[in-house]
């Protein structure tokens, strides 16, 4: 049933908020975990739809995987060649993450796979790994480029050098992990360098790889050894109280034990050329990742030309930045963002249609858009199966002239279980709408 908030003004933010685990690092650490020799413990793994999809897709597949408490596995590794092949079709449910990185890993097993999805994930393109992994000799039958994915073992996979045309980190991520399988060596160029958890685990996991800013390459045939993993709180949940405490005058926020890989932080650039105050503290470095607190206060924004080069290292965070473009003086201009439209939902197209609805003057282009700030009028607004949208409207709310009832926010639970008590705790004004 499609579940509806409703956000308010309410006055100034305040406190200190702790944000659960991080998406990314998540999804690997149970990956990297199943094929490793050994017990492998995660803390602080997020507890969200999309994570536990994973978990359940390798449960079927054969991995032992033990919750002694919320936010905790220890997964019982199998081996790079011990799983086992699952008769039922492996339910990815919302997760692009899941799903592509799946398909590499799998394009290397004995065994036939078939990866599917909810109705946002059996639209979003699949080419972009597909065709990499076909050029190794993998063999993956898509439906029209899109999901479910049939997966066809026992091929023989070669490594191979790869150039991407999109900077995503799913893509070469799934790559690699289908280099874990292939004969000689896997290398990965990207046009930008994209998030490096997967490079980074790896090494973790014992497994030789060098990689740099754009560049990842391995060997196949080593194996991975069962490790401790802590997830770092996830940044682009945490972006939703940034932007909070950024517009909210009054406002003062601190996040606790952020993870700040520079591949996620962009928006923090973004929001201090548009004036915020933004200071970070007690930098330090927790499981191979650069964690700090963050602490925000309200400061007036005005609009800015986004720099290009900062695209890739926020490409999650632009719903919220283009709810604190609508409330900036002046004009913000995002250009070079085109792969915004193949997320969740069509993330330019369903913040346009929402800011619209608000009042706001707002522009889309083919890869971006043009925000003229102002003031938010209260209005009905759809997230369109998309969590991040649902959450950047809650913001809205924050700072609109009448309610904001956004619909579809059931999904919100796929990356940040708790967002609604978590952001009531600090002075959001949001309640779920009774049912009609
Ligand atoms: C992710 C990479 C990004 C990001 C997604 C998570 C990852 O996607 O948008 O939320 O964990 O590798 P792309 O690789 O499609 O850019």
């Amino acid at each position: 049933m499609s579940l509806t908030w409703i956000s308010r003004k309410g006055g100034a933010l305040h406190g200190e908020v702790r944000v659960p685990g991080d998406k990314s690092v998540s999804h690997r650490a149970l990956m990297l975990s199943a094929l490793a020799e050994g017990s492998s413990r995660i803390h602080d793994f997020l507890e969200g739809e999309d994570t536990r999809a994973t978990a359940a897709v390798f449960a079927r597949l054969g991995v032992r995987i033990e919750a002694p408490r919320e936010g905790e596995r220890i997964v019982h590794g199998v081996g790079l060649h011990g799983l086992a092949a699952s008769a039922e079709p492996l339910d990815c449910g919302n997760a692009g993450t899941g799903m592509r990185l799946l398909a590499g890993l799998l394009a290397g097993q004995a065994f036939d796979s078939t990866l599917v999805g909810d109705a946002s994930l059996s639209q979003r393109p699949m080419r972009r790994i597909t065709d990499p992994l076909a050029r190794m000799g993998a063999r993956i039958d898509t439906h029209d480029g899109k999901p479910p994915l049939r997966v066809r073992g026992g091929q023989h996979l070669r490594g191979t050098r790869h150039e991407l045309e999109v900077a995503s980190a799913q893509v070469k991520s799934a790559l690699l992990l289908a280099g874990l399988y292939a004969e000689g060596v896997t290398e990965v160029v990207e046009p930008h360098p994209t998030r490096d958890y997967t490079e980074r685990m790896l090494s973790a996991f014992g497994w030789p790889i060098t990689f740099s800013p754009g560049r990842a390459k391995l060997t196949g045939g080593n194996t991975l050894q069962a490790t401790e993993v802590e997830v770092p709180a996830d940044f682009s949940s945490a972006a939703f109280f940034i932007v909070a405490a950024a517009i909210v005058p009054g406002s003062t926020l601190r996040l606790a034990a952020v993870g700040l890989n520079p591949r996620r932080t962009g928006l923090l650039a973004a929001l201090c050329l548009m004036g915020a105050d933004i200071r970070v503290e007690n930098e330090r470095e927790t499981g191979g990742e650069l964690v700090g607190d963050l602490v925000v206060r309200h400061a007036p924004l005005r609009g800015v030309e986004l720099p290009e080069a900062l695209v890739p290292d926020m490409i999650d965070e632009f719903p919220a930045l283009f709810v604190a473009a609508a409330t900036a003086s002046g004009d913000t201009l995002i250009r070079g963002a085109a792969e915004l439209r193949v997320k969740e939902s069509d993330r330019i197209a369903v913040m346009a249609t929402g800011l619209r609805t608000l009042g706001v003057d707002i522009e889309e282009t083919p890869d971006g858009a043009v925000i003229h700030g102002g003031a938010l009028g209260g209005g009905s607004v759809e997230s369109h199966l998309d969590h991040r949208i649902a959450m950047s409207f809650a913001l809205a709310g924050l700072v609109a002239g009448g309610e904001v009832r956004i619909q579809g926010c059931e999904h919100v639970a796929t990356s940040f279980p708790g967002f609604l008590p978590l952001a009531n705790g600090c002075g959001f004004m949001l309640e779920e709408a009774p049912n009609a």
